[in-house]
């Protein structure tokens, strides 16, 4: 039997207690019964994200590829469903899936990840350009952004209410409004929902591959914020926070060839919505005391900053 990574073991057993525990002692025969079923043979150490295991394998025909086994939780159910439609363009190929088990033999690319480049400029013009080749006619029962657009404003106003928080009015109005006038009416574009460097691997077929996508429904450039998010730690070192902040805007609405103030909009939102989850949660790299004061200062400022039209 495979073992898992003893790092994926804790952090899932932290956010998940017994119900974590509980799927991880069933985990290695999850993973044999499937090697079994799409015969394929394991062939290097097991990685792993922050939901899923990633065993690489050979298939019986000799190609390599990867089996991925994701927590089954909401949030990865439509996963595959992405992969499907993509085709392999911009994504990696989806060979086969069990959606019971919240598995998938997906194409192999390499290990290496964008987040890997140095360039920060180069990073976001890699991720804009796959944004904008991810952003095809999506295809039915994906879950539609525009359909959280109710709950957004709705957990904006109580948590502006119920936090103490020193956000300015015109910052949290601003939030508001782009839910209003931008998460209501939404294309029916297929978003990969949680691009950021690590999600985008080196590969062969294509310079660069995506992969843990969400699969949602909606406006393109709801992904600039995701993206805008996952670059904090680079902002957290830059001498003109406001100067490197817009320019990752600009980098990244041209390479999707996206309109830029819509990038900034989604971008203060989810911004917002992390200064308050941040309150509420911590983040990830910190979870309570100096630390947590500190990155929630950080995230406040983020988002006032782009609050300003530029
Ligand atoms: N198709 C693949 N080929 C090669 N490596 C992969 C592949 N898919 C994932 N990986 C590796 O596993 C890591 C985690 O994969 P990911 O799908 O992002 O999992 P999670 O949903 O847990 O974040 C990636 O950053 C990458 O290093
Ligand atoms: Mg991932």
């Amino acid at each position: 039997m495979i073992a898992m990574p003893e790092e994926f073991a804790q952090s899932t057993v932290a956010r998940e207690g017994k119900t974590g525990a509980a799927w991880l002692a069933e985990l290695p025969g999850i993973v044999d019964e499937l090697l079994g079923r799409w015969e394929c043979e394991p062939n290097g150490e097991v990685m792993h994200g922050g939901v899923g295991v990633i065993v690489p394998v050979q298939r019986r025909a000799g190609e390599s590829a990867v089996l991925k086994v994701s927590f089954p939780h909401p949030g990865n159910v439509h996963e595959p469903d992405a992969f499907v439609a993509w085709r392999g363009c911009g994504a990696v190929l989806l060979h086969d899936r069990d959606d019971e088990r919240f598995a998938m033999l997906l194409e192999r690319v390499q290990p290496s990840t964008l987040a890997e480049v140095e360039n920060g400029d180069e990073v976001v013009t890699v991720a804009g350009r796959l944004n904008h080749r991810l952003a095809i006619p999506a295809p039915r029962g994906l879950p539609r952004l525009r359909d959280q657009a109710g709950a957004w404003e709705e957990r904006l106003r109580k948590d502006a209410e119920e936090l103490p928080h020193a956000l300015p009015r015109q910052v949290l109005d601003a939030a508001v409004a782009t839910v209003r006038e931008l998460g209501r009416v939404q294309p029916d574009t297929l978003v990969h929902g949680d691009l950021h460097a690590r999600n985008i691997l080196r590969a062969s077929r294509e310079p660069w591959l995506a992969v843990d996508p969400k699969g949602y429904v909606g406006d393109p450039a709801y992904d600039g914020g995701t993206l805008l998010k996952s670059r904090a730690l680079t902002l957290l070192e830059a001498d003109d926070l406001h100067k490197a902040a817009h320019r990752i805007l600009d980098v990244f609405a041209e390479a999707t060839e996206l309109d830029r103030e819509r990038v900034q909009r989604w971008a203060q939102f989810h911004a917002v919505k992390a200064a308050f989850g941040g309150r509420r949660h911590g983040f990830r790299i910190a979870r309570s005391g100096p630390q947590l004061d500190w990155l929630t200062e950080f995230v406040d400022r983020l988002a006032e900053l782009l609050t300003e039209r530029s």
